[in-house]
């Protein structure tokens, strides 16, 4: 495997593959890989000819009082497990090279930003499109892979292509869980022992949801107020930053619930502000789709 922390280097080799007809397959990340990391990883060497790992702690997408210096890096040990998993390159380039103006023009997100954590995180999706911006013109992909655990961002980023004319395929990919439930995330190793323990709440949370919607419950208010009311009566430690159900990937409110949805949560512990999500399709009512009552039932 290749490591490669020049912008320029990563550019020539990128017009090399595609003058040899090949795919490249990008897996951007902030590095301190875990597995839901290495399932995008792995997705990317299924479905493309040549696969980019980008590992780059983006400061424009942190906010003032957020994690940016104490973002866990690891650069060596992800290294290992992008070479282990057969990427054919990790690159690594540096804030100076990525942002070596002060930022003087910024992507700005103007829509799917007033919710969820575009809401609690101003500006923070304008970072992401920054830096993806910057990356997708440097590694020049065929096709991305994003894990539908940041399902705001992979939202966002199908819109950013769009909106941008990147001629670039998404492929949203499934959210991985550690054993007992809780989402992967560079951030749960930020958790003392008894928020590790405290934050499995998270998923309950999500599941209480679903299983009121599974049961009939179409009021998102309702819905809501079930999970609020959830973690008031079993978080100690950690904090409800929000919680939300909405269409999804339009990421609007719906009073009455129906399509495809998504019901997420943030809470936040001392060092670490944990999301989960699950994306739901609720089917259309019968009379929505046409569907006409048989002999038997009228
Ligand atoms: O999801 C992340 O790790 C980051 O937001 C991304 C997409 C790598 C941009 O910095």
């Amino acid at each position: 495997m290749n490591i490669i922390t020049s912008i320029e280097d990563m550019q020539k080799l990128a017009a090399e593959v595609r003058e040899k007809r090949k795919t490249i397959g990008f897996v951007p990340t902030m590095g301190n890989l875990h597995k839901g990391h290495a399932s995008l990883i792995n997705k990317a060497k299924t479905t493309s000819d040549f696969v980019v790992v980008s590992v780059f702690v983006n400061p424009t997408q942190f906010g003032p009082n957020e994690d940016y210096e104490t973002y866990p890096r690891t650069l060596d040990e992800d290294a290992k497990l992008v070479e282990d998993l057969g990427a054919d390159v990790l690159f690594s380039p540096s804030v100076t090279d990525m942002y070596p103006l002060d930022n003087p023009i910024l992507v700005h997100v103007t829509q799917g930003v007033d919710v969820l954590c575009g809401e609690k995180r101003p500006g923070h999706f304008d970072g992401v499109a920054t830096i993806l911006t910057k990356l997708f013109h440097i590694v020049s992909p065929h096709h991305v892979y994003f894990g539908l655990k940041d399902a705001q961002q992979v939202a966002i980023v199908q819109q950013l292509i769009q909106d941008f004319h990147f001629q670039i395929q998404l492929f949203p990919c499934p959210l991985i869980r550690e054993e007992d439930g809780l989402a992967m995330s560079s951030r749960n190793s930020k958790l003392s022992a008894e928020e590790r323990k405290e934050a499995l709440h998270l998923n309950r949370a999500l599941k209480l949801g679903e299983s009121l919607i599974e049961k009939g419950e179409k009021s998102s208010d309702v819905i809501k107020s079930s999970i609020t009311r959830y973690f008031y009566e079993n978080l100690i430690l950690g904090e409800v930053d929000y919680v939300d159900i909405l269409r999804y990937p339009e990421l609007k409110p719906a009073a009455e619930l129906s399509g495809q949805v998504i019901i997420a949560c943030a809470v936040k512990y001392k060092q670490a502000r944990l999301i989960d999500n699950r994306i739901l399709m609720i089917p259309a009512p019968k009379e929505a789709l046409g569907y006409a009552k048989t002999y038997d039932e009228k």
